[in-house]
């Protein structure tokens, strides 16, 4: 079983949309997955139930033979065993790495502030076990500088590697926040952009948790 936390101190980076996609790309894929809410505004829950649930203390569901959802405010529910793949939507709180063991780190970088944002959660990265995996999300606001910018940063940090599959900033993303949906099931979702970028950062990560077989 492998753990994923989506995590940055910064809000509206992207922690729930990657983390809304790695599940169901991994359950699409027959992965046994538990996707959890440690964030208290329980948006990844109310996400995957199709918009149409309210979120509250307990809240636990199918979400198809290969997802279950579970909203567990700051930290991960006791019984976890019986998945191959758990991923942790965070909260935007440093404190989070403190209450949460995970296999993998994955952090979104916003492209237009994503040095600045890397140095501030520098301190509680260092904090973390497991591997640290960078993904620029709008990567085309950021400039080239920034790019290789934050290549260099990853190598001073240990564990840490910068994803090559960066998301752009996509209507079709937007939409599907909007349509509580993935980005490939929202109308002309499908083949853009942001759904080729999206379902290959999604198998690049399931590949390096060891689930490549799978795919
Ligand atoms: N690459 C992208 N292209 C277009 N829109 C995006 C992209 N990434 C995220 N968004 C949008 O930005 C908004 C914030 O994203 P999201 O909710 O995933 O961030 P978050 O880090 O979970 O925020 P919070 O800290 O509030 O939980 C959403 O409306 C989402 O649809
Ligand atoms: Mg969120």
């Amino acid at each position: 079983m492998k753990t994923i936390a989506v995590y940055n101190n910064k809000g509206g980076i992207g922690k729930t949309t990657f983390s809304v996609h790695v599940a169901l790309y991994a359950a699409k894929h027959h992965i046994r997955t538990l996707a959890v809410g440690l964030d208290r505004q329980g948006d990844l829950c109310r996400w995957l139930a199709g918009g149409d649930c309210e979120v509250q203390d307990g809240l636990s569901y199918r979400h198809s033979d290969y997802l279950h959802v579970v909203y567990s405010p700051m930290e991960l529910p006791a019984r976890i065993a019986n998945y191959d793949l758990v991923i942790a939507d965070c909260p935007p709180a440093i404190e989070i790495v403190d209450s949460v063991t995970a296999d993998m780190w994955l952090v979104p970088l916003d492209g237009r502030l994503a040095m600045e944002n890397l140095g501030n959660i520098y301190p509680s990265l260092r904090r973390t076990k497991g591997t640290i995996t960078l993904v620029l999300n709008r990567c085309d606001l950021a400039g080239k500088r920034v790019v290789e910018g934050l290549r260099e940063a990853a190598e001073q940090i240990p564990n840490a590697v910068v994803r090559g599959a960066p998301i752009p900033a996509s209507a079709a993303i937007a939409k599907a926040a909007e349509y509580f949906r993935p980005v490939w099931e929202v109308p002309y979702g499908k083949g853009t952009q942001g759904d080729r970028a999206i379902q290959q950062l999604c198998a690049d990560l399931l590949t390096d948790c060891g689930f490549g077989g799978k795919l």
